[in-house]
């Protein structure tokens, strides 16, 4: 038992409102003890009803219309943003200045010129900062990162990643605010190609340049499902795919799509080094792809790993391999490694400057489109 509380304030009751408000109130279920009790204190969102709802939903103590009565409170700990990315650098500053601590969905913000400033702010407050990429928190993932660590695949030559939807693929879907820059910031690059960024970043290290094709596929959308709903202009991406150089020395390729039919939430990559390859794919999440160029050749073959107790987080997570684990999983970990960060004082990744290094990529993504070249990353 932990007699730690830590007060939790979520902004935005809607599909990541949700996925958060489960891990928390699940995290003790799993992780015990878990480095500190969270506490449902209040939740927000600009919708007074769907607060209310919220609440009583997610198990919160209580809800507001207003975020930064929320940010006021002297029991919230931790502010955790789980609004569209239009509203990421206003609530994450106020809560900064309010001394929070700040958990904030991807992508961390509009652009990397937010995205620095809140980087700088978090560190000059020196709250902990976490950004919710939290597919790199699936235990498949993690494990992948861990044998790169153990050097199981040696140096590493080339990472190539994916994430591909399809929900946008029929013209007549309605329009969403994904589908609006200054709600969105970007697209599909900014919404799901930031997750396998992130991914690319974790497992080979910065990025120093890149060379893109950007594209948007449908220009309008039915404002609503309504029939003959009137058609409003979409002024996003819908489709990217880019090269990448890293500073380590390797190379990538990366393709981030909301148009690809028959794929749901096809996020994954295939990493190939002197030694071997790690493959990973979502949405068969608790396995890793192994290849081990070692042992009689004839032997030798792509082995699929189980992920379960031995691998990461898997003594707090299910006894059986099989058994499978899903998305709210990833959220318990993210969280509770917040917690952890928190308690014991130590840095979380991906925090700020991660999120920040990932909207350089975006933003640059975006300029190679429109130039037709190659574009440098600022080493700042
Ligand atoms: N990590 C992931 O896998 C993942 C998955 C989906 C979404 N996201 C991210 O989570 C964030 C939220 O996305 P979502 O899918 O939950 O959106 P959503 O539309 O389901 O919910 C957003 C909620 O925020 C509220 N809201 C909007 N602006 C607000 C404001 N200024 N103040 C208070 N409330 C406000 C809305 O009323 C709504 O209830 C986005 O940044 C998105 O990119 C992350």
């Amino acid at each position: 038992m932990n007699n730690r509380t830590l007060g939790i304030g979520l902004i935005g009751a809607g599909f990541m409102g949700k996925a958060h408000s489960a891990a928390y109130a699940t995290m003790q279920m799993h992780v015990w003890p878990a480095p500190a009790q969270p506490k449902l204190t209040c939740l927000a969102d600009e919708n007074l009803e769907a607060a209310r709802i919220g609440a009583e939903r997610f198990g919160f103590a209580s809800f507001t219309s207003d975020w930064r009565a929320l940010i006021a409170r002297p029991d919230v700990d931790i502010v955790d943003i789980c609004t569209p990315p239009n509203s990421h650098l206003e609530i994450a500053l106020e809560a900064i200045r309010a001394g929070k601590h700040v958990l904030v969905e991807k992508p961390l913000a509009m652009n990397s010129e937010e995205a620095r400033r809140m980087w700088q702010a978090a560190e000059r407050a020196g709250v902990k900062n976490l950004v919710g990429f939290s597919y790199r928190r699936t235990p498949a993932v993690l494990y992948a990162r861990q044998l790169i660590d153990e050097g199981a695949i040696g140096r590493i030559y080339s990472f190539r990643g994916h994430y591909l939807q399809d929900w946008c693929v029929d013209p007549e879907a309605p329009r969403t605010w994904r589908h609006v820059a200054r709600i969105a910031g970007s697209g599909t690059l900014g919404d799901i190609g930031s997750h396998i960024i992130d991914i690319a970043r974790m497992m080979t290290g910065d990025i120093d340049s890149v060379v893109s094709l950007v594209r948007r596929w449908v220009d309008e959308r039915p404002e609503t499902s309504t029939p003959g709903a009137n058609k409003v202009p979409v002024d996003v991406d819908d489709e990217a795919m880019f090269l990448l150089k890293f500073r380590e020395g390797s190379i990538g390729r990366i393709e981030a799509s909301r148009f690809s039919h028959g794929r749901n939430n096809y996020l994954g990559f295939e990493i190939n080094g002197e030694k071997g390859s790690i493959t990973f794919n979502y949405e068969d999440m608790t396995k890793l792809g192994v290849f081990l160029a070692e042992g009689p050749i004839e032997r030798r073959g792509l082995r699929v790993i189980s992920t379960g107790p031995a691998h990461p987080y898997g003594q707090h997570l299910w006894p059986i391999p099989g058994l499978g684990i899903g998305f709210t999983e990833t959220k318990i970990i993210e969280v509770c490694d917040l917690f952890d960060a928190i308690i014991s004082d130590r840095r979380v990744r991906p925090d700020f400057e991660d999120g920040y290094r990932v909207s350089q990529i975006v933003d640059a993504v975006e300029s190679s489109g429109k130039l037709n070249n190659w574009v440098e990353l600022d080493r700042d």
